[in-house]
């Protein structure tokens, strides 16, 4: 193995720091309002299929890469550009990936920057005894208010990049080996006073009764820009991590249990979320706002409720933190590769972030647009690029050697990245285009 390299502990380290690049916002905020503005199982089944049959496959070919090219994503797709005797134009995927991922932290520091507050003010007892109405006012007050906003989103963003600052695999490892199986306890207590309390049978048939009338263009390329979003692909967040796996762990088994624990977390954040929407009379698609309402509220009426409120929270705010550190790594390793020192280079992303964030709290356009053209366009097409240079453009031995399956799964691998994720998501893409340009 090159020493130039840190690399983790083990395996099981770095399923949990993809896990926990992986599961974050996307999963307990986003999965569930998505789902609810998308009109639910036809949305949701969609989003299952882009996940096994794109979000998998793309997801092992990118640790590949990173394994491979064992270095930040930039430098990564150079040396394999390199000794493929491709195109050094290919670094465009791993400068547009550090872009991506800088322009997503815009948003997402900000919403994280909601999740803080949340925190705080559940753990004061602020909604004790509220109804969904008073913590939606409250809510309301929140996102309209730009100095609120700004204080959550800087000390947000300020956490982020002092665990940056420090280096990632020393920092990471440790903290998502602790904290993600505390999380995934806390979902199951909050599905268990969901299912107690909750209407379950409003939310079951809302999350798994399909009806394809709904899935219009603009769903299949919300829900296949999802798939990208909650597995963290696209962009060289994954491919960053994966330079730090050992050589003689499994990228399939790997991919497969990053991929499974994502999912299973984002169904359950969504069936612990919508039987406490429909038993309130709440709207499911009430977009951002679903869980900064539907939960405090839920919380509100338990006992120790001002307890649990600020427990989950808070681990809701690392799982976004450990988000967040993957989507800014990237960029910092690449300039740091490139000779800056790791705090200047920290310091220089970090205001920069800080500023798009800004932005974003200023106006809801901003903050859209950078979800939409992230999510909707950068990610999939980055992922389609992935696909094709290593299926097609990487020496094919070096490919097989690095993926230990069976030949026959091995083929459906390599022709899912060859013609049907590249395929699927072009065409996703171009009608979901059409139809924004259109509007
Ligand atoms: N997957 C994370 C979430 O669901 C967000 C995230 C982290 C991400 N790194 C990424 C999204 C890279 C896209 C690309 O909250």
């Amino acid at each position: 193995m090159s020493q130039s390299h840190v690399s983790w502990k083990s395996r099981w380290t770095f399923i949990l720091a993809a896990t926990g690049s992986a599961v974050g916002l996307g999963n307990i905020w986003k999965f569930p309002y998505i789902t609810g503005e998308y009109g639910g199982g036809a949305f949701v089944l969609f989003y299952l299929f882009c996940i096994v049959l794109i979000g998998l496959p793309v997801m092992m070919a990118e640790i590949l890469m990173g394994r491979a090219g064992n270095s930040d994503p930039v430098h990564s797709v150079l040396k394999l550009a390199e000794e493929n005797k491709r195109s050094k134009t290919w670094s465009i995927v791993g400068i547009a990936g550090v872009c991506a991922g800088l322009m997503i932290l815009m948003f997402y520091s900000v919403v994280a920057g909601w999740v803080m507050e949340y925190m705080y003010q559940s753990a004061s007892g602020a909604y004790s005894g509220a109804t969904a109405e008073q913590v939606g006012a409250n809510f309301k007050g929140l996102t309209d208010s730009f100095g609120r906003q700004l204080m959550w989103h800087s000390i947000f963003l300020l956490f982020t990049l002092a665990v940056v600052a420090g280096g990632v695999t020393k920092g990471i490892g440790k903290t998502v080996e602790v904290l993600m199986p505390i999380l995934f306890l806390f979902l199951l207590v909050l599905l268990g006073y969901s299912f107690a309390k909750g209407d379950v049978a409003a939310a079951a048939n809302f999350m798994w009764q399909v009806d394809f009338s709904k899935l219009n263009q603009d769903a299949m390329l919300t829900a296949m820009g999802h798939a990208f979003f909650t597995l963290s692909l696209g962009m060289g967040s994954i491919m960053a991590y994966g330079s730090y796996m050992p050589k003689d762990a499994s990228i399939s088994k790997t991919a497969f249990t990053v991929a499974a624990l994502d999912t299973l977390i984002a169904i359950i954040a969504g069936m612990a979320i919508f039987p406490i929407v429909f038993a309130n009379g709440l709207e499911p698609g009430a977009g951002p706002g679903l869980m900064f309402v539907s939960l405090p509220a839920a919380f509100g009426q338990m006992p120790g409720g001002a307890l649990f409120g600020g427990i989950f929270f808070t681990l809701v705010g690392i799982a976004a933190l450990s988000s967040a550190i993957s989507l800014i790594e990237p960029g910092i390793a690449w300039m740091e590769k490139s000779g800056i020192h790791r705090l200047a280079a920290t310091g220089a992303l970090g205001v920069l972030v800080w500023l798009g964030g800004l932005a974003s709290i200023h106006s809801g356009e901003i903050f859209d647009l950078l979800d939409n053209i992230t999510a909707k366009i950068m990610l999939p097409l980055g992922g389609i690029l992935i696909a094709v240079f290593v299926s097609w453009l990487m020496k094919q031995d070096t490919v097989r050697q690095q993926v230990d399956i069976s030949d026959g799964l091995y083929t459906v691998w390599l022709w899912l990245l060859r013609l049907v994720a590249p395929i699927a998501v072009s065409i996703v893409l171009i009608a979901g285009l059409v139809e924004w340009l259109g509007k």
